[in-house]
């Protein structure tokens, strides 16, 4: 369950700022914006689980996939799960909001 307490949204960027396919770093480095080929957001951690890698400025959208380009590990982007070696952590997710043409994460 969410601590909504404690919870911080965020405004990322408008709508047209990300291309689907592309992926953005947000909130310092933390936070990894991505939109899809179909043109759904995700959020995710920015850093990749295997080594330190930003996947919010080097990660490769495929599909519903995240690639690492570092040593190509693959992550669902819904649900931030590895899907095949060397990672084998999840990394973090994050609500994507969008209102009035604004996208926000919720963190
Ligand atoms: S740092 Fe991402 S797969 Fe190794």
């Amino acid at each position: 369950m969410e601590d909504t307490q404690t919870m911080k949204r965020q405004l990322a960027c408008a709508v047209d700022d990300l291309t689907p396919g592309e992926s953005m770093t947000l909130d310092g480095g933390q936070i990894a914006l991505h939109r899809a080929e179909d043109g759904t957001f995700f959020a995710t951690a920015d850093s990749c689980s295997h080594e330190k890698w930003s996947l919010g400025s080097e990660g490769e959208i495929e599909g519903s996939e995240l690639v690492c380009p570092l040593h190509m590990a693959r992550f669902d982007l819904a649900s931030g799960k590895p899907l095949c070696l060397p990672a084998t952590i999840a990394l973090a997710t994050y609500r994507v909001e969008i209102d009035d043409d604004q996208v926000y994460v919720v963190s």
